[in-house]
């Protein structure tokens, strides 16, 4: 059984290799490399390539969810600082992957963009990258979306060969 799903985890590393927003930003739209500008930016630092997390655990300004009441990362340490620290997840493939966050409290990608740029908790436990807040109008939050788009891989995502298995 081993053997079997390390063949399989090696299709998908294969499959996963060329994906767009790999550097392949010379085919990007205006929009799109508009978006890049801003992500790097704003977000960069947490979501880095290639996978678009850095593996870290960090604080970005949700207020704690009522019905799980989840502390995130303090609930393993016991350490106060790592108060709503959650860990920061890939955006690879984003577009399919709603809802959001670790409660899945945000239906939308402009649900996520209006949290970041409007909905911010400035607690003491905030992550640094996050305390000048973010700044990104109505447009700037569009063409963002635009470059998370470009972060799918419809072919892996929908390879008839990592569907269930039929009966
Ligand atoms: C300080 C680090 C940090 C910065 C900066 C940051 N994020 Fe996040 N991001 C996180 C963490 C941590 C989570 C997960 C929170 C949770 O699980 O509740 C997250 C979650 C997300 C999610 C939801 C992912 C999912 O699968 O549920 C999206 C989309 C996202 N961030 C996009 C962005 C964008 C766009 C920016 C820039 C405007 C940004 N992030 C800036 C740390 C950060």
């Amino acid at each position: 059984m081993l053997k079997a799903l390390s063949q399989f985890r090696l299709t998908l590393s294969a499959n996963s290799e060329v994906r767009p927003g790999d550097g392949g930003t010379e085919t990007f739209t205006e929009q799109e490399t508009n978006g890049y500008v801003l992500f790097r930016a704003n977000c960069n630092s947490c979501h880095r390539a290639p996978l678009f997390t850095t593996g870290a655990f960090a604080n970005n300004g949700l207020a704690v969810d009522t019905t799980y009441r989840d502390a995130g990362r303090m609930k393993i340490t016991g350490e106060p600082a790592d108060s709503l620290k959650f860990k920061i997840p890939t955006l690879r493939n984003i577009e399919f992957s709603f809802p959001y966050m670790h409660d899945g409290r945000f239906k939308s990608l402009r649900n996520v963009l209006d949290h970041y740029a409007e909905g911010l908790l400035h607690s003491t436990m905030l992550a640094s990258e996050l305390r000048d807040g973010v700044v990104l109008s109505k447009d700037e939050r569009t063409d963002l979306m635009a470059f998370l788009l470009t972060l799918s891989d419809r072919e892996f995502c929908f390879n008839p060969d990592h569907a269930f298995p039929r009966e």
